[in-house]
């Protein structure tokens, strides 16, 4: 089946009352590191922090009656819970979610909160899915796919209707891309406004757009850790695949430093709180400033981050980005070795964060120490020269 823009225009009447028009905010701070007007299309803000709401509420509201009296059942650690515990709730249904044994606390319970049964099965969405499966099986509940629907798409789609209105003259768009039902609606808008480039994002180590589109059909690609979850899709669902090979200019990939570093720079310049994934297409702006003609419009996706996840984040992005400096230093175990180190580091500014102080390790001498210092600086060149000026003083670094 082909879908068009008049589908997703359909979809955009149904949501009409239910989900927010989120802001599509300028941002200063990337318009002056690419030299174009860079835009932020804020989904984070949207209901249960994400996009997902659209397509999971199109999804339901077009089950039939039989359909929707049995259930619904969705497998997901996070976004698309949240999207289809509370769509199924507005509209009278009962959802019910398989979650992975470790999902966070914090999304499991606004799963709860929006009134879905909830169910944990296996270490990862794989896994929850094939439980999903029986449970649709067992009761007769409808499976909601979480991207490989013509309904989840269109339903998608309406992010990219709202960025035509809001930057009429809008030239790229960059979208955080998973299994592909995000940056196959939004791709619709070129049926209206074919000169738009659309570019999707993946994580690095777990990107299996690429290889699907070099052999033209959805392949299994590798998946590494990441801490971009949900953007982490081992195979692209073929509902979106075909759109996306047809209407995507180009997809890229972004490292987890780039993602850490880019989320910091929302917190602290935009005063955004966006997860990993959703992060990714700022991210990937910033590794090419000079690669994409403006106005651009970065999706940023969705903003559910676990604050213990964040903290990682955070501390990830500050080591990237130069700001953090880890030393491991040996001298011998005289009294105010220590003190001459840290007055050292003082005196050329840099704020020590953590010090262990380890006499014991196993290839230490009698009387060796190494000491491992965690400190906060101004950034790499600073990092840089204390390091050089240590190494000048005939430190040890390790
Ligand atoms: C925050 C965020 N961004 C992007 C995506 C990717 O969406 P899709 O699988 O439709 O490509 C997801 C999917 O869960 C997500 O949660």
């Amino acid at each position: 089946m082909t879908v068009r823009l008049t589908d997703v225009e359909q979809a955009r009447s149904m949501l009409d009352q239910v989900v927010e028009e989120t802001p599509l905010a300028h941002s200063r701070w990337l318009s002056t590191k690419t030299s174009t007007p860079v835009f932020l299309k804020c989904e984070n803000l949207q209901r249960t922090g994400s996009f997902k709401i659209r397509g999971a509420y199109v999804r339901i509201a077009r089950l039939n009656a039989a359909e929707r009296s049995r259930g619904v059942v969705a497998a997901s650690a996070g976004n698309h819970a949240q999207g289809v515990a509370l769509a199924a709730q507005l509209l009278g249904c009962r959802a019910t979610i398989v979650m992975p044994d470790g999902a966070a606390l914090p999304k499991v319970q606004a799963t709860l909160g929006y009134g879905a049964h909830v169910e944990f099965a296996g270490a990862g969405v794989t896994e929850a899915l094939v439980r999903a499966q029986e449970i649709a099986e067992e009761t007769g509940a409808v499976l909601i796919h979480p991207f490989d629907h013509t309904d989840i798409l269109v339903g998608q789609g309406t992010v990219g209707l709202e960025i035509l209105e809001q930057l009429p003259d809008v030239c790229t768009v960059v979208v955080p891309l998973g299994g592909g039902g995000l940056a196959a609606g939004i791709s619709l808008l070129r049926d209206r406004r074919p000169d738009v480039r659309v570019v999707g994002v993946q994580a690095e180590d777990a990107a299996a757009y690429p290889g699907s589109l070099a052999e033209g059909r959805p392949v299994r690609g590798t998946m590494g850790p990441t801490m971009a979850d949900g953007i982490a899709v081992a195979q692209p669902g073929l509902v979106p695949f075909e759109v996306i090979a047809e209407q995507l200019d180009e997809v890229v990939t972004v490292s987890e430093e780039s993602m850490s570093q880019a989320l910091i720079g929302l917190l602290e310049r935009a005063k955004m709180l966006v997860e990993p994934s959703g992060a990714a297409g700022v991210a990937a702006i910033l590794d090419r400033p000079d690669a994409f003609r403006g106005p651009i419009v970065s999706v940023l996706s969705g903003g559910n981050i676990d604050a213990l996840v964040l903290l990682d984040v955070i501390r990830h992005g500050l080591s990237a980005a130069g700001r953090f400096m880890h030393l491991r230093v040996r001298f011998s175990d005289r009294p105010g070795s220590l003190m001459s180190l840290l007055s050292e580091l003082a005196a050329n500014g840099i704020n020590v964060l953590d010090v262990a102080h380890d006499r014991s390790a196993d290839s230490l001498g009698v009387r060796e120490v190494e000491v491992a210092i965690e400190a906060a600086t101004r950034g790499p060149d600073h990092r840089d020269a204390v390091r050089e000026r240590l190494t000048g003083l005939g430190y040890d670094l390790r």
